[in-house]
């Protein structure tokens, strides 16, 4: 097993900015930067077919983007220089390339089939992953087909999973992704936010009786989610009529932390369990899935499983120029350090997902918001984009115009899917309709000439010209289904671990956003104290907590 140290030394032993292929990008980019798509596209007919790739029932369409066949063996080169090959085998072989936690990064090993080993400090860890994957099925068969009773020996007909972060959205994007496959004569909630208003609207139509809650959490201390769980306990215990039994019938735990459950007072037999190898934000497909699972059954799961397995290998082994989740990572990095772009926007035309985009928030930036190398040094260049997104067409009614005119360059991810889950008439094709138009529209605009001879007005002409080149990837697949789902999902995490790769940062850790929680738990008392408490934060901290004072005692 590698070392932290090998690891550090492996990927590239140049900086990044010091390697042959990101000089020779630069230089590229001088170039290509300044053509239009114009003229890539009709310079070259085949363009719109040539720089695309197929993989698992995924067609990727990236001939909208301002490349050339060049730029892309340049991209191609930086990602050999950076060690990508090197590293991804580090990650399927378990090393720990989490090096600022000394923790392996496997979530690939939550979707390995049973036949495969993965070690982990000379364990194998697969094993264990089915060992739980059974447990959470026969839990979710006997949940589903009523077999399991609430403490009065009514049916379980409402889940609220609570958890926060990748606790929450995995679970929450997943369902709502997938409720097509869904139980639908259960109700599922999820509660995140510590504002009292999120798990007050949630449970204010259900019958405590006929309510599981499922607290999810890694490390099972987090404050917002404990918060939400005593709130559950209590409000659980007033419906059923104070009986501190009714508790195990009510409450299930997801969590790495079986002490910290044990003493919430959930019975560790009704825990389901993960590993310190699996990242938040990584682990929607382990036991954090349990809500799914209830809600979409155990196939299902496993057929979902499986699309994050073929992802995987398919990452692992494609050559990286057919390799999308590499295309597709190295076309980030493109647009982030060589135009300047701040943002990616990702924008599904599927309304099952319209919890994609904030899924992929934390994916993205808790992964790659990093200004440090591997080896701690700061970082001479950019590193993770903003991800942000909206399910089309509703975004078009909104902060398009800005992607078409505004001053910023803004690369897009449109997904689509060729057949629709709820045929109603001509809907599918006027959706998809607009995913191509919105592409054409942004590649290649609209001229002065084209405005011009239209009739418009000298003085309204420059307001109506669409300058065009604005890149955009076309991601086109077939049914919206848990397979293609987990390919779906897998091609971004494995995009975010491309991009991190070249950055020579590490993508699996999460320190900034400690020092938050740490204050905030300092401040905590000093709102609720019943006396004025002495404050030593700086004057305007000082000044909002002695305000926020007055106003609720007033
Ligand atoms: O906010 C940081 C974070 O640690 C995320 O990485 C994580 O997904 C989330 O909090 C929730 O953590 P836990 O599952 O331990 O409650």
């Amino acid at each position: 097993m590698a070392t932290a140290k090998a690891i550090l030394k492996a990927p590239s032993s140049k900086p990044l900015t010091k390697r042959k292929a990101w000089a020779a990008l630069k230089a590229n980019h001088k170039t290509v930067g300044a053509v239009h798509l114009r003229k890539l596209f009709a310079d070259d007919p085949k363009r719109g077919t040539k720089f695309t790739a197929e993989a698992l029932g995924i067609y990727l369409d990236y001939s909208k983007n301002r490349i050339t066949e060049k730029t892309l063996k340049l991209l191609l080169d930086l990602a050999k220089e950076s060690g990508l090959r090197e590293r991804i085998d580090a990650m399927f072989r378990g090393d720990k390339i989490n090096i600022t936690e000394n923790r392996a990064v496997l979530h690939v090993a939550l979707r390995a089939p049973k036949s495969e080993t993965i070690l982990v400090d000379g364990k194998n860890v697969v094993p264990d992953v089915h060992a739980v994957l059974d447990k959470m099925s026969g839990f979710c068969n006997r949940i589903r087909s009523g077999e399991w009773k609430g403490h009065t020996g009514k049916r379980i007909k409402n889940v609220v999973n609570i958890g926060i972060g990748g606790s929450d959205l995995g679970p929450v994007m997943a369902y709502e992704a997938l409720k097509h496959y869904s139980q639908r004569d259960m109700n599922f909630r999820f509660v995140s936010n510590v504002d009292g208003t999120d798990f007050a609207e949630a449970v204010v139509d259900l019958d405590a009786t006929e309510t599981l809650f499922i607290v999810s959490s890694k490390t099972f201390t987090t404050l917002e989610t404990m918060t939400n769980a005593h709130t559950a306990r209590d409000w659980a215990l007033k419906g059923l009529g104070g009986d501190e039994k009714s508790i195990a019938k009510h409450f299930v735990a997801v969590s790495t932390n079986a002490a910290e459950v044990s003493k919430f007072g959930i019975d560790t037999a009704n825990m389901f369990g993960f590993w310190d190898w699996v990242g938040g934000r990584y682990s929607m497909d382990s036991a954090i899935g349990l809500s799914s699972m209830v809600a979409i059954g155990p196939e299902n799961f496993r057929a979902m499983l499986n699309g994050f397995h073929e992802m995987d290998e398919h990452f692992r082994t494609a050559p990286f120029e057919r390799n999308l989740p590499v295309l597709l990572g190295l076309l980030a990095v493109w647009y982030t350090d060589f135009f300047g772009s701040q943002t990616v926007a990702v924008l599904p035309y599927e309304q099952y997902l319209k919890r994609f985009p904030a899924y992929l928030q934390q994916l993205t930036m808790e992964s790659n918001g990093k200004h440090v190398t591997l080896d701690g040094k700061t970082v001479n260049y950019e590193t993770g984009p903003i991800y942000w997104g909206e399910p089309g067409t509703n975004g078009q009614h909104s902060f398009y115009q800005l992607i078409h005119q505004g001053t910023r360059l803004i690369p897009c991810d449109f997904i689509a899917f060729g057949k629709t889950l709820n045929v109603l008439g001509a809907h599918h094709d006027i959706l998809v309709a607009n995913v191509c138009a919105q592409t054409e529209a942004l590649a290649f605009g609209k001229t002065e000439k084209q405005v011009k001879a239209e009739g418009t007005a000298d003085w309204l002409v420059p307001h109506r010209v669409f300058d065009g080149n604005r890149p955009s990837n076309t991601l086109l697949l077939e049914t919206l289904t848990p397979e293609s789902l987990g390919k779906l999902i897998a091609l971004y995490e494995h995009s975010v671990f491309t991009q991190g790769t070249v950055w020579n940062i590490d993508s699996f850790d999460q320190w900034g956003v400690e020092l938050g929680k740490v204050l905030a738990q300092r401040i905590v008392p000093e709102l609720g104290s019943k006396t004025e408490p002495k404050l030593e934060h700086d004057s305007s901290t000082n000044a909002l907590i002695r305000r926020y004072r007055k106003l609720k005692e007033a």
